[in-house]
């Protein structure tokens, strides 16, 4: 029997996951490929840390250049995560031939132009099933499953340390504290969680799939990017009261010839399909044109669905390795050439509905200048709320509002006015909504 030789770059939570799903499922990728699965070189760190998994001696060391430099390897699993040395390996990888696969959103977010290339003038493969989504197989949706059709916006929630925390807040009046706690234990969470709560892995993500569904070089320092930090238990009841739910969402619609793309919380209409997906899972609405709206869920996060996209991108490069076909998908799913930037719409041009959170000393006539501010700048109020009664001086009362579609360089603008008007006795949390108009 044919036999594909794996060397593995990292042995984390992920890398350890796919020791164990080649183990655990050997029979079954065995009879699928034709072929056996040998893992037979993976790079660590440090060699005394104790691993979940156990590997056979020598196989284990902490010389990256022993995998990568391995004539027999044919596959390199990047799962170290990071900038450098990923990148450094990654390309020296591709240069000596060898077929990557890769879980690094961050990675390609950053430098995937340069991989992409590296691969294409090799006619090496990579597999970055893994980057987006988890278990979910977005990439494969995008650049095979709906390779005919126009894609118009991608649009959904692909961190599930975030969708996990807002979740546990919504449902059980878990603090942010708390539950990011627990997302970490359960083994969602990045190696630095600001990375989730902040949105930047969100951004890495749709920055990915914004390339392949369009593709373009998305700038990723032009993506707007707002994390979960803002959101309080208070705007998780307000949404509540409005009939929405809070998420982290992340957005990238065509508009004409340029591309609209931010990260944000949003507030989701309760009806919305998405707006039902908790937990860890993730979930991607791509428009497809005339192929319809096509809802992706599953599981984002963790050991099990991060190396079952993993061995998804091993078992197809391992299928062409074996008829020595060379690999015929260029990682964008479309030749580097015919890859050309598009403008991103400044987030000032954004149109679309605001949730406000305005913290107001409780007094007569407060209310009336921020429907004065929010009027003078064209701005239309949905719903007004105001949380209770506030007796003590200099102590704030929330007051929420939401609006009707409005333009955002008005929103900024009615907030600024707010804020030299004094009355306001602490930020103003705002949370963009989707559905209304
Ligand atoms: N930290 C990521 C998440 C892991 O929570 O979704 C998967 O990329």
């Amino acid at each position: 029997m044919k036999t594909i030789k794996l060397g593995l770059l990292g042995m984390g939570v992920v890398g350890s996951g796919v020791v164990k799903l080649i183990e655990k499922n050997r029979a079954d990728i065995t009879r699928r490929l034709g072929a056996d699965l040998i893992i037979t070189k993976v790079a660590v760190r440090d060699l005394t840390k104790p691993r979940s998994v156990s590997l056979p001696e020598g196989v284990v060391t902490d010389d990256p250049y022993a995998v990568i430099n391995d004539p027999d390897i044919d596959i390199v699993i990047e799962v170290m995560g990071g900038d450098e040395p990923a990148r450094s390996l990654i390309l020296q990888a591709i240069a000596a031939e060898k077929h990557v696969v890769t879980a690094n959103k961050h990675l390609l977010a950053l430098h995937g132009d340069e991989i992409y290339a590296a691969c294409e003038s090799k006619n090496v493969a990579l597999g970055f099933e893994a980057s987006v989504a988890g278990a979910v197989p977005v990439v494969r949706a995008i650049r095979d499953g709906f390779s005919g059709n126009r894609i118009e916006s991608v649009y959904g929630i692909i961190n599930g340390t975030c969708n996990y925390i807002l979740t546990r807040m919504a449902e059980d009046g878990s603090s942010f504290e708390q539950a990011l706690m627990e997302a970490q234990q359960l083994g969602f969470a990045e190696a630095d969680p600001t990375f989730d709560v902040e949105g930047i892995d969100t951004a890495h993500k749709i920055a990915i799939l914004a390339s392949l569904a369009y593709q373009t070089g998305v700038d990723f320092h032009q993506i707007h990017v707002e994390g979960i930090t803002g959101v309080g238990p208070e705007d998780i009841e307000a949404a509540k009261e409005f009939g929405y739910v809070i998420k982290l969402l992340a957005v990238a619609r065509r508009q004409d010839d340029r591309l609209e793309i931010h990260v944000n919380p949003a507030m989701i209409p309760v009806e919305d399909q998405i707006a039902s997906v908790g937990g860890a899972m993730n979930a991607v609405e791509l428009n497809c044109g005339m192929g319809g709206i096509n809802t992706l869920v599953g599981p984002g996060a963790g050991e099990g669905p991060t190396s079952s996209a993993i061995m998804a991108d091993v078992v197809e490069i391992a299928r062409h390795a074996i008829l020595g076909d060379g690999y015929p998908m260029p990682p964008m799913g479309a030749p580097i050439h015919a890859v050309s930037p598009t403008p991103i719409i400044p987030m000032d041009q954004l149109v679309t509905c605001y949730y406000l959170r305005f913290q107001v000393a409780d007094q007569p006539g407060v209310m009336a200048r921020i429907a004065g501010a929010l009027g003078e700048c064209n701005i239309s109020i949905a719903t007004m709320y105001q949380n209770g009664r506030q007796r003590k001086a200099n102590k704030p009362v929330s007051v929420m509002m939401t609006t009707h579609t409005a333009c955002e360089a008005d929103v900024k603008r009615a907030l600024d006015i707010l804020i030299k008007s004094n009355i306001l006795l602490a930020p103003t949390t705002l949370i963009r909504m989707e559905g209304g108009e």
